[in-house]
């Protein structure tokens, strides 16, 4: 076995900033499942939010932020979040991350769906890339103990409380116990429960599953956010940054359709509404080869190779199109979870000992509808505030060791798994049930499709309790790894899917077609989901609100 005083699992943006502010007298190890700069963070594009120009306040951030959410966002934790936003930022450049400038050599800003201030600070667009390479050489440099491609089974509650985790070496195929005086999940989002995602993928939402499987509570799951411009065929995320610098959205007889849907904001209204828009106009047979279409051309060659270069090449490679020359042919796509483990803003979960942060915690900062920009600043704000609590808890805490029996019987689990001799193989039902969020579970959804999704789901949990894995090797058996992770994408759909059928309202990205109004009486209230066999238990719970009276918002 072996010790730690602190686990973070996860090495993208939350876990290393976590890494960093954990106290340095103690013993701590960062476990990723990949090299940490091929975390997901690194694929973030458009930029992070902070009010940094004197002319703009972090209570205008804060607004924005409550009204993006649909009001769901808890009001006390955006506040905290806005407030911390332009110390986190200069924090990060004061490490070495080299933000684009403006014309005065200050810290450049663009425009973002629905901010009322250009508050997006970047480096071109390839933010997520500076930010995770820079906090990477300062985990080097605190010399943090990192455990690359290893990944976690399960958690170890012991007592109620998290004593440490097991883990595979994917390298070597070896289950290690490692016991902890705590735990923090920094394992990112889900996008891979959808076909069509902007996610890597690896991004396939293990850490709630752990905790959710350990009997921490999932919130608000049923608020999943497509990204209005992703590129055809492969999803592949084109930046928001991309209408933050003037980009239009066009459909097929070449109108600028955001005037119908978001008069004054147009394609800069939040993100659920112009996926909704994009997804209504290829429905209703406005789209081209289903798709819409993202015009940068009048923005000039100089603009898109000095503010959009990474968006210019993926389009030609992977779409066949370069934007300086023609549109981009772009459609709603899944990208984001605004929900997540539920904590609070210190990352504290219901067990004690675990932590969370970033994208698979639920703060709830972004409600039922985070505003781009928004994400990279919950990974740093809530990673950094994990570290600190969970520095704190261990040393007042002596935990014993946790037994072996936790190993034996995670041991047998995993050969069972991957001894079966034969049955059927994962991918099949890893795309099936892809397919099926798509269209059962998407920017539009309806009370019959969910309960027909529900069922669906039923029948390909019964699938995956028959699966064979057909590499019986040790090393580096990432098979064996999928078919993990399909259990985890598993737990994910069916808690998205019980939660979406039960709100019967719209807000943000959760639009039921039968229910299209938002209803404050009965559904201003997180959902909070929790694990059984056969299906997850719902329980509500109250939603924080400050100072801001949700009201009907427009853009
Ligand atoms: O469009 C983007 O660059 C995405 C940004 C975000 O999700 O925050």
């Amino acid at each position: 076995m072996l010790n730690f005083d602190l686990i973070i699992v996860g090495a993208g943006l939350a876990g290393m900033r976590a890494a960093l502010s954990a106290d340095r007298e103690l013993n701590v190890a960062l476990i990723s499942k990949v090299h940490p700069v091929r975390s997901h963070s690194v694929a973030a594009q458009g930029g992070i939010n902070g009010a940094l120009n004197p002319e703009d306040s972090w209570e205008n951030h804060a607004f924005d932020t409550i009204k993006g959410s649909d009001y769901l966002g808890d009001q006390d934790a955006i506040e905290f979040m806005c407030q911390e936003a332009p110390g986190e930022i200069l924090e990060m450049e004061r490490l070495g991350v080299i933000f684009s400038r403006d014309k005065n050599g200050r810290i450049a800003q663009r425009p973002f769906g629905g901010a009322g201030f250009p508050r997006t600070a970047y480096a071109q667009d390839r933010t997520g890339h500076a930010l995770l390479h820079v906090l990477y050489e300062q985990v080097l440099k605190k010399k943090t103990r990192v455990f690359e491609e290893w990944y976690v089974t399960s958690l170890i509650v012991e007592g109620g409380i998290c004593r440490g985790v097991l883990a595979l070496n994917i390298l070597t195929g070896e289950l290690e116990m490692m016991s902890a005086k705590a735990v923090i999940l920094a394992t990112g989002g889900y996008g891979r429960v959808y076909s069509i995602s902007t996610n890597a993928v690896i991004n396939t939402g293990d850490g709630m599953s752990l905790a959710y499987r350990s009997g921490a509570p999932l919130m608000d799951m049923e608020f999943v956010q497509f990204h209005p411009t992703t590129l055809k065929k492969s999803g592949i995320l084109i930046s928001e940054a991309a209408r933050g610098e003037g980009g239009y959205l066009i459909n097929a007889p070449g109108e600028r359709f955001m005037s119908k849907y978001a008069s004054k904001a147009l394609e800069l209204a939040s993100r659920d509404v112009v996926s909704r828009a994009a997804g209504q106009e290829i429905e209703e047979g406005r789209g081209v080869e289903g798709c819409v279409l993202l015009d940068l051309r009048h923005l000039g060659r100089e603009k898109i190779l000095e503010r959009l270069p990474q968006i210019r090449s993926l389009s030609i490679n992977f779409a066949g199109v370069d934007p300086i020359e023609a549109p981009i042919p772009v459609r709603p796509g899944a990208h984001y979870s605004m929900g997540g483990i539920k904590t609070n803003v210190w990352g504290e979960t219901e067990i004690e000992g675990l932590y969370a942060a970033g994208e698979c915690a639920c703060v709830s900062v972004h409600g039922a509808n985070r505003l781009g920009g928004n994400s990279l600043l919950d990974t740093l704000v809530f990673g950094r505030q994990s570290g600190l609590r969970a520095s704190e808890y261990i040393k007042k805490s002596t935990p014993p060791p946790p037994s072996v029996q936790f190993y034996e019987r995670e041991k047998q689990r995993l050969s069972k798994l991957k001894s079966k001799k034969d049955g059927e193989k994962i991918w099949p039902i890893k795309s099936d049930l892809g397919n099926l969020m798509g269209s059962h579970a998407g920017v539009f959804r309806f009370r019959d499709k969910l309960a027909e999704a529900e069922k669906a789901i039923q029948q390909l949990k019964l699938r995956y309790q028959d699966i064979y894995i057909q590499d019986k090797g040790k090393v580096f058996n990432t098979e064996f790894i999928a078919a993990l992770e399909l259990g985890s994408i598993l737990d994910l759909a069916e808690v998205i899917v019980k939660s979406a059928w039960a709100r019967e309202e719209s807000r943000g990205a959760h639009y039921r077609s039968d229910f299209p109004a938002r209803n404050d009486e009965q559904w201003l209230k997180h959902t909070l989901a929790y694990y059984r066999e056969d299906t997850p238990r719902l329980e509500y719970t109250p939603v924080t609100i400050s100072k801001y009276p949700p009201k009907e918002r427009s853009y």
